[in-house]
């Protein structure tokens, strides 16, 4: 699958892949986060390279529920892909919103916990495990096709997991992007702090999706610092049922399809 946020809105999709490649190469579009209202996302600087990886401070840049599905959905529906949208809500019933304006229009929903309950003072849902499983019991409730959840990194991981499967979810996508910063300039002092993809978090992503394998059956998308044929085995060998790849398109439009070639000439042994 390609991560949310790492391919724009489908309009140069097949400007770098044909559709061959793209239906071949390609198990969903998992759509950059979509929230209620249009969102003007950050001032620039939002995106910097650090050593093997990628800082980003987007700020959640998109163009509504509204728009999103009349100016942007058919174009990515016309690739023939099985489409997830990922969801921003700053509250639940944003998020119960989003979902009911979506049934019966795409293939799935991956519900960003990485964001702010705005109603509850501002605390991370990921934070919470209770706020979680009443996340995705409410969720589940109006959508009956596939719901993930995608985790953060940090905090009650364990917990937060163990709950969105006691609420329903269908599969966790494991997971978001690490707190990082970025000192850009010494004097005066600026810095970009943001959200850390890329090489650098493989590891570190690698081993929650270990141990949350061990822990649970729900199944594990694995996302985070896959460039190669051989980074899709070592989620696949390590538990994960699927991949997602991010921080790979923006260096390589082509990835999916170079690492599916990889994955197909790679011998084991
Ligand atoms: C520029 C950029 C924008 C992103 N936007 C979103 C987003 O809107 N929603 C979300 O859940 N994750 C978002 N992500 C996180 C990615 O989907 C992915 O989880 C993360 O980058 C780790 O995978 P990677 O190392 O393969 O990039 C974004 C990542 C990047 C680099």
């Amino acid at each position: 699958m390609l991560a949310s946020g790492t391919w724009g809105w489908g309009e140069n999709l097949n400007k770098f892949l044909s559709l061959e490649e793209i239906k071949t190469s390609i198990g969903a579009l998992v759509t950059k986060g979509i929230s209620l209202k249009p969102r003007e996302g950050n001032p620039p600087p939002r995106i910097s390279e650090v050593p093997c990886g990628l800082i980003n401070f987007i700020g959640l840049e998109n163009p509504g529920i509204k728009d999103f599905k009349t100016k942007y959905l058919g174009v990515i529906k016309a690739y023939g892909v099985p489409v997830i949208v990922n969801l921003y809500g700053e509250s639940i019933e944003d998020f119960v919103i989003l979902a009911k304006e979506l049934k019966g229009e795409v293939s799935g929903l991956e519900l960003n916990i990485s964001c702010p309950n705005v109603e509850k003072g501002g605390i991370l849902f990921s934070e919470s495990p209770k706020l979680v499983r009443e996340l995705v019991t409410k969720v589940r409730k109006v959508w009956d096709d596939f719901l993930a959840v995608k985790l953060s990194p940090f905090g009650p991981v364990f917990e937060v997991a163990e709950n969105c499967k006691k609420a329903g979810s269908d599969a966790l996508v494991v997971a978001n992007t690490y707190p990082a910063l970025k000192v850009l300039n010494l004097n005066p002092l600026k810095i970009l702090k943001g959200g850390l993809s890329g090489p650098a978090i493989k590891p570190i992503t690698l081993r929650l999706v270990w141990e949350l394998s061990q822990k649970l059956t729900l199944p594990i998308i694995g996302c985070g610092g896959i460039i190669t044929g051989k980074d899709v085995l070592e989620y696949l060998f390590c538990g994960a049922k699927a991949v997602q790849i991010g921080t790979a398109n923006l260096i390589n439009p082509k990835s999916v399809s170079i690492i599916m070639k990889e994955l197909e000439n790679i011998h084991i042994g």
